[in-house]
């Protein structure tokens, strides 16, 4: 048993954890959506790198928490970038979902869904979380719980409005982004630096015209704290002899400076006559440079320009969101955290900037919503960037052109419901590739229904297969399914019935649909979400009171 921390972050209800049914995902193909013409090769995209495809984009609707389990079994360790918004628990009725949760059960909602990420992140991917004052440093504890202390990044200061508001006492211009690695080491190596700005180019000049180009001063001039050894006299072109003033040192070892030289690159301004400079070329600097934890309004956007300046104009017949995020702060998070061809998952949507913004930049992405917004927002906002006809956000930036396409999921209902004894049964909205495709995942199988064998439904090894039927199976069809799998290979076969000694075939393993998979987890549990009702429960039995 792993010994309990000596720190941590307690809450009413921390320790249940709801046994989730990992769920099959059903396309609503009325609201997939592609372009005519493949996707176009999209900005960073190299030539030979394949562009995103229509298959690989997913827009779920439904509870996220049922969503992520329902990804867990194909795309653990597999999304390079997680970036999710979650309802800040501000207390505020908001028009398109409820916010407001008692803190412990925000905690443990969070808490269930961070795990699932964790698993589904690549070992050099990364869990980028917008949040606020009223759960920031619960959740920040919370994270360090799930991913380890020693994974955290950083905690990003976004300006998320560079106004000021008069009717409050201290207006609040920042949202906070966590940052959380899977394995802080290989996320440290993986991770993309920010190209630089034209600004911080334009920083760089060539006054003496030297033909390495421009330049500017490097860690030189003199510094209040030093040791004896950098006050040592130097003489300039000029002749002068110069030491820095008392109480001053130079920045620079006399073997620096000489080293310098050497490589003509120090400058003594116009005359000759300047206090030295050691010269640190542009074209020597590594290529990006290293973001920052302050991210103003004027590199990455606010919630006004994402509200005001794109989707107001982009959708004008549907009112916006209170608080959409801009496509310029995605790009650079996705930027940083991902190449093209990569995972990204939102699993709180909203009205899909995350999906939106990865398309354009080439990257594969998930995004699961449980509101009606999913398709009133997000599907005519995508079929927008997927026709080319969202040329707002980042498109100049990065040249979008359309293309693409996303298939839109919905969760498939409970594989077991009761009937009206009480009895789990086998729901009858399931039909026969349904629970096929349900039971590989119960079991551990990959669904990939064979064409050749009708015994094929799934595979976990190249030799170990799983069959699946609601039929009663005789001693005959055992045998005979039995010799057609031969010896080399194994299955399991889950049936309603058999009228067989279960040990009669060494390469068949005999299991009943649904005894075999009832305790596996809880069944017909539907309602998830960060619903309001759920403060009429109390965690655990205990009275709120006792908080
Ligand atoms: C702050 S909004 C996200 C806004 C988004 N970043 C954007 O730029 O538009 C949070 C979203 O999470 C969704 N949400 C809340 N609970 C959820 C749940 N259990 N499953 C899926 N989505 C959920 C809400 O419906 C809401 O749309």
């Amino acid at each position: 048993m792993s010994e309990k921390p000596k720190l941590e972050l307690t809450w009413i209800g921390k320790d249940k954890r709801p046994r989730l049914e990992p769920r099959i995902l059903i396309e609503d193909k009325a609201l997939s959506y592609r372009a005519e013409a493949p996707a176009p090769v999209q900005g960073d995209l190299l030539a030979d790198e394949r562009p995103p495809s229509f298959h690989d984009n997913l827009l779920i609707q439904g509870d996220n928490l049922l969503a992520l389990k329902a990804l867990e079994s194909k795309y653990a360790g597999e999304v390079k970038c997680v970036f999710i918004d979650p309802p800040y628990n501000t207390g505020s009725a908001f028009t398109h979902y409820d916010d407001g949760l008692e803190h412990s059960l925000w905690l443990t909602m969070m808490r269930d869904r961070l795990e699932i990420i964790r698993n589904l992140l690549a070992d050099e991917g990364s869990l980028w979380i917008t949040i606020d004052d009223n759960e920031a440093h619960y959740l920040k504890v919370m994270c360090d719980g799930v991913f380890g202390r020693k994974n955290f990044i950083n905690t990003i200061v976004w300006e998320k409005d560079a106004g000021r508001k008069n009717d409050t006492d201290i207006s609040t211009s920042h949202d906070y982004i966590l940052i959380y690695s899977k394995n802080k080491e290989l996320w440290k190596r993986a991770r993309n630096t920010l190209e630089r700005t034209e600004d911080q180019i334009s920083r760089y000049k060539n006054p003496d015209d030297d033909p390495r180009g421009p330049w500017r001063q490097g860690a030189d001039g003199t510094a209040k704290s030093g040791s004896e050894s950098l006050r040592y006299e130097i003489k300039l072109p000029s002749g002068r002899v110069v030491t820095p003033p008392s109480g001053n040192y130079w920045r620079f070892s006399k073997e620096t400076l000489n080293q310098a030289l050497l490589e003509n690159r120090v400058y003594f301004g116009k005359k000759g006559d300047s206090l030295p400079i050691i010269k640190k070329y542009l074209s020597e600097i590594q290529e990006g440079i290293v973001p920052k934890t302050w991210w103003p309004s004027s590199e990455v956007g606010s919630n006004q320009e994402a509200r005001r300046d794109h989707l107001r104009k982009l959708l004008p017949d549907i009112e916006p969101f209170a608080t959409p995020k801009p496509e310029r702060l995605l790009h650079r998070i996705i930027h940083i955290a991902t190449n093209p061809g990569d995972l990204v998952l939102d699993s709180f949507a909203g009205s899909g900037t995350t999906g939106a913004v990865a398309h354009k930049m080439g990257r594969r992405w998930i995004m699961v919503e449980l509101g009606e917004h999913c398709h009133t927002h997000i599907v005519p906002r995508l079929k927008k960037v997927i026709d080319g006809e969202d040329q707002g956000g980042i498109s100049k930036t990065v040249n979008w052109q359309g293309g693409g396409g996303f298939r839109y999921l919905r969760l498939a209902p409970s594989l077991l419901k009761k009937d009206q004894w009480g009895n789990w049964v086998i729901n009858p909205a399931y039909n026969a590739e349904m629970l096929a495709e349900a039971m590989c995942k119960h079991m551990g199988f990959t669904y990939a229904p064979s064409q050749t064998h009708y015994w094929m439904h799934g595979h976990s090894s190249e030799a170990d297969f799983i069959y699946v039927t609601t039929g009663s199976l005789s001693h005959d069809q055992l045998r005979l399914i039995g010799e057609e799998v031969g010896s080399e290979r194994s299955l399991l076969i889950c049936c309603k019935a058999f009228m067989a000694d279960a040990e009669a075939f060494p390469n068949l393993t005999l299991k009943k649909i649904p005894r075999a998979i009832l305790g596996k987890c809880e069944w017909d549990h539907d309602d998830y979400s960060f619903s309001i009702e759920l403060l009429a429960e109390t965690p655990d039995d205990e009275p709120l009171e006792d908080q």
